[in-house]
C-alpha cells in the first residue's frame, strides 16, 4: 500500500528533526514543552501518526486469512515491518521475529514457554540488581513454580555490574542469563557480548531486554549471539502495544506454544490441535496491525537519519547535561558508569523527587520520578527514587539549560 510519507532531513539538523514530532510544539503550564521523559515512552515523528490515520482511512482489514484486496495490502504492510525488524536488529531470518505488545510481553513469552519447558528443581537464573521489574517478576513467578533459584550480579557504586562475581555465580547449574542491555534507572551500558559468552561456556542461554538499547545503540543480535532479544517499539518513536522478541530459531523451533488460539494453528480437532510455523506459532489472535504496520515507519526514519548521528547528538547532550547538573550544590548523580548513554538520574539532598518533578512540570519541563520500575536498584542506593532526565534525537542543549535552571528553581523553593 503507497503512502505518502513525510520527508527528513538527509544530514541532522535538530531544527528540522524537531519538525517531525508535532507535540514538541505544543505548551505545558504556558512554557514550551520540554519532553525529557524519553526513556518511558519517546514522543512520535508525524510520519507513524499518518501511517495509523492512513491505515485505518484506507486499508483496515484483518491479516493472513483474507484474498481481499485490502486484506492482502494490509499482510503485506504488516509482514513488511516483520522484514524491517529483522533488519533493525540484524536477525538471520524474518521468522525469528514475533511481534509481541512490547519488552515485558516478550520476556514473559520466553518465561511461559522455554522457561516451563526447561527449568526444573534446583535449576539457576542469573539477573542482575539493576533489572526493570519485568526482567525479575517472570523470574521469580517461575523459579518458585519450579522450585528454581533466582541469583543476582551485584553492582558497584557507579552503577556498573561486578563482572567477577558474574563469572563466579555461573555454574553448570545455570540455565538462563536474563540481562539488561541499557539500564533505564542508570543509563549503563552492560558488556552484553562478554556476559553471553560467558554464560555460553556452562550451557547457559542468553536474554538480553533491549527496551533501552535498541533506540541507542546498534543492534546485531548475530554479532551479540544471545539467544533472545526484546525490545518496545514505542521507545523507538514507534506506537504503543508493539514491540518484538527475537529468539534464535532452532530455540525458538523447539519450544513449546504461549497463547492457543487462531492464527497460531495448523490444523484442529477435538482430539488433537497442530500448530503453525514460525513465526506465527507465537502469534494467537488478531495482532496490533496498525501499530505493528506504524512501527516500519519509525525503524526507517531512524536508521535514513543514522543511529550513530543519532548517538553522537544524544552523548554531547548527556556530555553537557552531566557537566551542568554536577554544578548544582547538593545534586548527586545515581549512574556514572564510563559505558553510559541517554540520561542523567539524580537525587538531591533533603528534597523528595517527587517535588522536584511536580515544580519542573509547573515550569513545561517533563521528566520522570520515582523508582522507574527498579526498586531492588533503588534499594541498592539506600534511595527512594531519583529524578531522570532522558534524551532523545530531537532535545536541544537549550532544552538542556532549561532543565538546569529548572532544578535550580525548585531547589530555591524547597530550601
Ligand atoms: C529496561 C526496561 N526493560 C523493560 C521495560 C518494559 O517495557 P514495556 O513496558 O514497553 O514492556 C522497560 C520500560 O521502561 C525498560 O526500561
Amino acid at each position: 500500500m503507497k503512502m505518502e510519507t513525510t520527508t527528513i532531513a538527509p544530514t541532522f539538523d535538530v531544527n528540522v528533526i524537531r519538525k517531525s514530532f508535532p507535540v514538541l510544539e505544543r505548551e505545558v503550564k504556558n512554557k514550551l514543552l520540554v519532553y525529557l521523559d524519553n526513556a518511558a515512552t519517546s514522543q512520535k515523528p508525524q510520519g507513524v501518526i499518518d501511517a495509523l490515520n492512513y491505515y485505518y482511512s484506507n486499508y483496515n482489514a484483518n491479516i493472513h486469512r483474507g484474498i481481499h484486496t485490502l486484506a492482502e495490502e494490509a499482510t503485506a504492510a504488516y509482514e513488511a515491518t516483520r522484514n524491517t525488524v529483522k533488519d533493525f536488529i540484524n536477525a538471520k531470518f524474518s521468522e525469528e521475529i514475533i511481534f509481541t505488545r512490547g519488552t515485558t510481553e516478550g520476556i514473559n513469552l520466553v518465561a511461559y514457554t522455554w522457561g516451563r519447558k526447561n527449568i526444573h528443581e534446583g535449576d539457576e537464573i542469573i539477573i542482575s540488581t539493576m533489572e526493570h521489574h519485568s526482567n525479575i517478576v517472570p523470574w521469580q513467578i517461575l523459579c518458585e513454580e519450579k522450585k528454581a533459584v533466582l541469583k543476582i550480579i551485584p553492582i558497584n557504586d557507579e552503577g556498573e555490574l561486578l563482572m567477577d562475581s558474574y563469572k563466579n555465580l555461573l555454574s553448570p547449574k545455570t540455565k538462563l542469563v536474563s540481562i539488561v542491555h541499557v539500564s533505564n534507572s542508570l543509563g549503563t551500558v552492560n558488556p552484553v557480548k562478554e556476559i553471553i559468552n560467558d554464560a555460553h561456556e556452562v550451557g547457559a542461554l542468553v536474554l538480553v531486554d533491549g527496551a533501552q538499547s535498541t533506540v541507542h545503540l546498534d543492534i546485531d543480535v548475530q554479532q551479540m549471539d544471545c539467544d533472545f532479544f526484546a525490545f518496545s517499539g514505542h521507545k523507538v518513536y514507534g506506537p504503543t502495544g508493539v514491540g518484538a522478541l527475537y529468539g534464535k530459531k532452532e530455540i525458538l523451533e523447539e519450544m513449546p506454544v504461549f497463547m492457543g488460539g487462531g492464527e497460531m494453528i495448523k490444523e484442529v480437532t477435538f482430539e488433537k490441535t497442530t500448530y503453525n510455523n514460525l513465526p506465527y506459532k507465537y502469534e494467537a489472535g488478531t495482532p496490533n496491525i496498525a501499530d505493528t504496520i506504524a512501527l516500519k515507519v519509525a525503524l526507517d526514519f531512524v536508521t535514513e537519519l543514522g543511529k550513530d548521528i543519532i548517538r553522537n547528538h544524544e552523548n554531547d547532550l548527556l556530555k553537557y547535561a552531566t557537566g551542568q547538573m554536577k554544578l548544582i550544590e547538593g545534586l548527586r548523580i545515581i549512574g556514572t558508569a564510563k559505558n553510559k548513554v541517554s540520561l542523567v538520574s539524580f537525587v538531591i539532598k533533603n528534597i523528595h523527587p517527587q517535588d522536584i518533578g511536580v515544580l519542573l512540570d509547573n515550569q513545561g519541563i517533563a521528566v520522570r520520578t520515582g523508582h522507574h520500575c527498579t526498586e531492588p536498584l533503588m534499594n541498592r542506593f539506600g534511595i527512594p527514587g531519583t529524578v531522570r532526565a532522558s534524551f532523545a534525537m530531537y532535545n536541544t542543549k537549550e532544552e538542556v539549560d532549561r532543565l538546569v535552571e529548572g532544578i535550580k528553581k525548585s531547589i530555591k523553593m524547597l530550601s
